[in-house]
């Protein structure tokens, strides 16, 4: 079957033609919603990449490309530095396998009313780099005009305002990675202390000069939350959350002189064609009919015999589905299939002959650590990776951070926990040594 011809730049991001066009940015929210309401009556959305554009993915002065991933934004040093509330939020949104997936534009484009970054963004006065149809000349619209009305089009980035210290709490109804009910971020500027909060609205609020919700704004009242609730949580955490009083540092000249790309020509963008084979375990699976871009890779392995990979929750949170991709763990079913195209994928299946796959399991054996064992494919696939990457300087907080996307229905996960860290050990306690 002939791939679809490229679309132009000018249907991209939601906007409706014949057919429903999106941009992918890690794909991990488009996939868990791409199939209910409207997106699912209309069918399976064309995907477009931004591909090949150095400003989709670089962090340099004040401009964060859309192309980021949050894992990467909580781990740069100069964000840490000069907007340490964005480094915080980012590092405190979904959980390790999802960040390295999610990225800026796809947060900033989906204005979810929940999201972690919002507010941080707004307090630090981000504007949205945007990209309309049907027009090449980008505009810079500020990131809570944006959210509220923007118009639909192709997000390539954030510019910030200049670096200043800050603060970020997040509240949400149990720990660990749960969608927040209420985010407060503080920035202490050159005009003095502003504070706004998120996850209260539909989007973000600065708060009065006494850390209120100003009192003619609706705040969101759900099944978590009712508006007072949350307007007390945002008094609360805005009274106790406080600003590191230090000077920011200023940009280095040099960095601040180059630092948001004049962004003068419109980006690229590449339909992703339908996929006849992947690469699963070293071999090569041909799929015996192309299979849309837009599908779920969990669903295309399965339906292929791929049945290692299982199928939990199919939204991103329990971890069941969790593969390698380049050898990063990721939730198979929240990963468009075209995504996946051209890379290596490994499943449990072949992982655990690897030397950190015959400690784990060696671990988990000894402790009879798993009871029904549907969760293993999907641990087996993250804790390979972990303890290939960090095995000396594994601790008991790194470990239950990454573990946080595997849930154990039978085991509470910690005695999965316990087994990984055992099997970081440099002297390894092998079966036969064991008493
Ligand atoms: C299990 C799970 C847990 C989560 N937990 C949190 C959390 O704790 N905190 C939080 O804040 N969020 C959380 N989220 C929400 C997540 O941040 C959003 O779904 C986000 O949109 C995902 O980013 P992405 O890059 O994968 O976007 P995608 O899924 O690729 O895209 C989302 C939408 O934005 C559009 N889009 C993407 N990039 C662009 C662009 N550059 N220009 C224009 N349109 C674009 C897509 O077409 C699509 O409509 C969670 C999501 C899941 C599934
Ligand atoms: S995370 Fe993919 S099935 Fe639950
Ligand atoms: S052992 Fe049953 S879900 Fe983990």
């Amino acid at each position: 079957m002939t791939p679809p011809a490229p679309a132009p730049p000018s249907v991209a991001a939601g906007t409706s033609t014949e057919v429903e066009v999106r941009v992918v940015g890690g794909g991990v929210g488009l996939l868990s919603r791409a199939f209910e309401g409207d997106a699912a009556r209309a069918g399976e959305p064309t995907l477009v990449a931004v591909d090949g554009d150095p400003r989709w993915t670089a962090i340099s002065g004040r401009w964060i490309g859309a192309g980021v991933t949050l894992a990467r934004l909580a781990a740069d040093p100069r964000i840490a530095e000069g907007w340490p509330a964005i480094a915080v939020a980012a590092a405190a949104t979904a959980n390790p396998n999802l960040r390295r997936r999610i990225t800026v534009g796809g947060v900033v484009a989906a204005r979810l009313p929940t999201s972690d970054l919002a507010a941080p963004l707004c307090a630090h006065g981000a504007m949205v780099r945007l990209h309309r149809p049907f027009d090449d000349t980008p505009i810079d619209l500020p990131l809570g005009e944006y959210l509220a009305d923007g118009p639909a089009g192709v997000v390539t980035g954030v510019v910030l305002a200049e670096p200043a210290p800050s603060a970020y709490r997040r509240v949400a109804v149990r720990q660990g990675p749960a969608p927040a009910i209420a985010t407060v971020c503080a920035v202490q500027g050159p005009t003095g202390l502003r504070r706004w909060a998120g996850a209260v609205a539909t989007v973000p609020i600065e708060l009065t000069e006494h850390g209120e919700v100003p009192a003619d704004v609706v705040l969101l009242s759900d099944h978590r939350a009712s508006a007072d609730y949350r307007r007390t949580v945002v008094r609360n955490l805005a009274a106790t959350l406080l600003v590191p009083w230090a000077t920011a540092p200023p940009l280095p000249d040099e960095v601040a002189a180059g630092a948001v790309p004049p962004d003068l020509t419109p980006p690229v963008l590449r339909v992703l064609p339908p996929v006849h084979h992947l690469e699963v375990d070293g071999r090569v699976l041909d799929l015996p009919e192309p299979v849309p871009a837009a599908q779920a890779l969990s669903d295309v392995l399965r339906r292929f015999g791929v049945l290692s990979v299982k199928v939990g929750c199919e939204e991103g949170v329990c971890g069941a589905c969790t593969v390698q991709l380049d050898g990063e763990p990721v939730p198979s079913c929240v990963l468009p299939v075209g995504t996946a195209a051209g890379r290596r994928i490994r499943t449990a299946s072949t992982l655990v002959d690897t030397a950190e796959g015959r400690r784990l399991v060696e671990e988990l054996d000894a402790r009879c650590s798993l009871q029904c064992g549907f969760c293993a494919p999907g641990l087996v696939a993250t804790a390979t990776a972990l303890l290939r990457s960090d095995r000396d300087a594994l601790d008991l907080a790194t470990c239950t951070d990454a573990l946080a996307g595997q849930l154990c229905r039978c085991t509470g996960s910690w005695p999965l926990v316990e087994a990984v860290l055992a099997a970081a050990s440099p002297d390894p306690d092998t079966k036969e040594n064991r008493p």
